[in-house]
């Protein structure tokens, strides 16, 4: 049906998509895509992409979000306009999940103002994954899939917690409640949530209340993002002084922005465990971090979807083997 499969990228998260043409067995597509002085990007497809299966990586954090969500939108018209035969925007952490209904008066929903620029700008399907709500995927009028890092997740406390009687997975967000509690459920653990309150629009939050017992001596804080730190941080001492002596914590999607990564780690947790959506800003406090890849998991998925094979099977066994790089 097609003349090929290609990976190309911009310049979000490079790495990350040299792990996943590595583990998809051949190398990214060549493309220029850089800045004029002016500020305007400028985009070139250096291969013929004529009828070929086109996937773009790209990671829609920062710094510089704005210019890797420009830099996506420019890659896919031009692979339109190259006449590639099906474009697939491949977006590992898509930003503004958090906008997704009107809350306030007058407020936008820039989750769905992405989602239609993704697909007019050239994209026929889009590839993510632990959007913040799941209800975001209905935000795109393309069909696509969205992967969950939740059973790599899973698979790293395992050995360690499942099962156990002095453990509890905490859910420092009640949007992540159900989230959180399948993925206690998988850990045979008890949960609990934290009930927060945010200080208007600066970002800051306060613990209101506990929901269910913290009397353990282990925990595991698990959210789908971290950005300022500042509810994983309110949570981690909420528990602390609790009685709780070893607190791992995890997420998803480590944007850590500021000082969120080094006040995580030097606040008395045992680990922060995260995956490469997003790349890791900091280069201090590695001895904490653990960075579990997905990107076999996103090149399992596009062979998947260029074979025309079902990527449903990967959600209740995943076949790709847990990368775990610690850092
Ligand atoms: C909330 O909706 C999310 O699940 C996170 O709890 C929140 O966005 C984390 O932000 P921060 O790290 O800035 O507190």
């Amino acid at each position: 049906m097609f003349r090929g499969l290609s990976v190309y990228t911009g310049n979000a998260h490079p790495e990350f998509a040299n792990d996943v043409a590595e583990a998809l067995g051949q190398p990214l597509g060549r493309a220029d895509v850089f800045k004029f002085p002016n500020d305007e990007i400028f985009v070139q497809i250096k291969e013929n992409a004529r009828e070929h299966d086109v996937f773009v990586i790209q990671t829609l954090a920062g710094p510089g979000t704005s210019d890797h969500i420009m830099e996506l939108l420019i890659m896919l018209d031009a692979f339109r306009r190259a006449s590639a035969g099906r474009i697939t925007a491949v977006m590992p952490y898509f930003a503004y999940g958090q906008s997704d209904k009107k809350d306030q008066p007058r407020v936008p929903i820039t989750a769905r103002l992405l989602a239609d620029l993704v697909g007019g700008a050239g994209a026929d399907r889009f590839l993510t994954m632990d959007l913040h709500q799941g209800q975001v995927q209905g935000f795109f009028s393309i069909p696509g899939d969205e992967l969950s890092a939740f059973l790599l997740l899973v698979g790293y406390f395992e050995e360690e917690f499942a099962g156990r009687d002095d453990a509890v997975v905490v859910v420092p967000d009640l949007g992540f409640a159900k989230k959180g509690r399948n993925f206690a459920e998988k850990l045979r653990l008890p949960t609990a949530f934290v009930e927060k309150r945010r200080r208007g629009n600066t970002g800051q939050t306060e613990v209101v209340d506990i929901v269910g017992d913290i009397g353990y001596r282990r925990a595991i804080v698990i959210d789908d993002l971290i950005n300022t730190g500042g509810t994983v941080l309110n949570t981690i001492q909420a528990l602390q002084e609790g009685g709780v002596q070893d607190i791992s914590v995890a997420c998803v999607h480590p944007l850590l922005t500021g000082e969120a990564a080094a006040n995580i780690c030097d606040s008395g947790i045992r680990e922060l465990v995260i995956t490469d959506t997003v790349p890791l800003r900091s280069s201090e406090h590695r001895d904490k971090i653990r960075v579990l890849s997905v990107a076999p998991l996103f090149a399992e998925t596009i062979r998947r979807i260029h074979e025309g094979e079902s990527v449903g099977a990967l959600f209740t066994s995943p076949t790709v083997q847990l990368q775990l790089r610690v850092r």
